[in-house]
């Protein structure tokens, strides 16, 4: 991938900060995680994207932190019978996704929406499918209350935190000072902004090597900047515009969620959801904020006839005239950016 991959110049060492995380993953070993760390493939913290100048304010949490949050995202101790942890749903391999349509927290409660990856969470604005969460820090603490998904409550989990001698020095070595609500919050957030890709075929195409993209892939970008529309909604380094939008998604199943409406009240806002990021999509299936469509063709097929037709639909939608062999070319652009 050559030095500029890396991107140390642009970036300095926050640019290092996950791949040095990333070389301790494969040695740590300590606590008994559900999914083992050394199944952390480098990959998904490899460099930060390209064609970002400056990464959002906080991005770099020391080391310090940022061990602390991943030792916290893997252990099951943040639920009252250590069944469940942030990787239970949200597992490295997969993208920090899951696999399934919906989600499992503890005692088998299924959660409402699809999990999300994780991955360059940190250059994100909106969090949540509705943006309900402010920002990282109040979202990592919620499924920690939420007693379909970790359930322990922040109170016990300080407790129990606080009563183990191994975090408590944790703490205090990463914050200088003891457990509590805020430095849960910052360990888990920090951990989760050094969860980082970049350097895809694509980024590197849109660097200026002709060569990174098949002439398929490459026939595909054209589609998705032209007719395919696309960029419209997914632009920018992480491929979202940090919106949210009406596609449709749950109204063929004659079950509709009320998406950022439910925040706003905003009558315009009825069955809108953030915009995804689409890297890592391979290992990320299934899509959508209900895990509605298994595949990438599906997905591809949902924009062909224009998304799900409702009364909130975005403008932005409409039908998609392409064979199937352009839509093949727009799932294998997809695909490159995962590579
Ligand atoms: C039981 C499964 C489950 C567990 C456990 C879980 N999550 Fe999630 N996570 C989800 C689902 C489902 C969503 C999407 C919810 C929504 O948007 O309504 C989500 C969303 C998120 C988001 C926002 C992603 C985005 O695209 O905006 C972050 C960040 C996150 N989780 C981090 C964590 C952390 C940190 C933990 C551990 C403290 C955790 N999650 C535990 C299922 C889970
Ligand atoms: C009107 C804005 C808009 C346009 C145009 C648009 N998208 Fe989306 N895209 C979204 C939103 C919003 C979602 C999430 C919808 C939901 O789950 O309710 C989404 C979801 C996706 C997903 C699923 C990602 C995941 O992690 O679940 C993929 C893949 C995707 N879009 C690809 C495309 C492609 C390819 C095109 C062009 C053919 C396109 N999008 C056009 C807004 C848009």
């Amino acid at each position: 991938m050559g030095d500029r991959g890396i991107g140390v110049g642009r970036l300095g060492w926050l640019a290092l900060l996950p791949l040095l995380a990333a070389a301790q993953l494969a040695q740590d070993d300590e606590g008994p995680p559900l999914i083992p760390r050394d199944s952390l493939p480098t990959p998904f913290v490899r460099t930060a994207p390209l064609g970002v100048e400056e990464l959002a304010e906080g991005f770099g949490a020391t080391q310090e932190v940022f061990d602390l949050g991943r030792r916290l995202f893997f252990d099951p101790v943040l639920s009252p019978r250590r069944s469940v942890s942030c990787a239970s749903c949200h597992q490295p391999e997969l993208g920090f996704a899951d696999n399934r349509k919906l989600s499992r927290g503890i005692e088998g409660y299924l959660t409402l929406r699809n999990a999300p990856s994780l991955l360059n969470k940190g250059l994100s604005e909106k969090v949540l499918w509705d943006g309900r969460a402010a920002t990282l820090e109040d979202q990592v603490l919620m499924p920690i209350e939420n007693p379909e998904e970790m359930g322990l409550g922040k109170a016990a989990a300080v407790n129990r935190l606080s009563s183990d001698p191994s975090y408590a020095a944790e703490f205090q070595k990463a914050f200088g000072r003891e457990v509590d609500d805020a430095a849960l919050a910052a360990a888990l957030a920090g951990f989760v902004r050094g969860l980082t890709v970049g350097d895809s075929p694509v980024d590197r195409f849109r660097d200026g090597d002709v060569e990174a993209l098949s002439a398929d892939e490459e026939a595909g970008l054209w589609i998705y900047e032209g007719r395919g529309r696309c960029w419209r909604c997914h632009n920018g380094p992480n491929f979202s515009d940090e919106s949210f939008h009406n596609t449709g998604v749950g109204v063929a199943d004659g079950a509709p969620e009320p998406g950022r409406f439910a925040i706003t009240g905003v009558d315009g806002d009825q069955g809108r959801f953030r915009t995804p990021g689409l890297r890592m999509l391979t290992k990320t299936a299934p899509y959508m904020h209900d895990g509605s469509l298994a595949t990438l063709a599906e997905v591809v097929d949902f924009y062909r006839e224009g998304g799900n037709a409702n009364p909130h639909l975005s403008e932005r939608m409409g039908s998609i005239e392409l064979t199937d062999e352009e839509a093949a070319q727009l799932v294998a652009f997809l695909k490159a950016m995962s590579r």
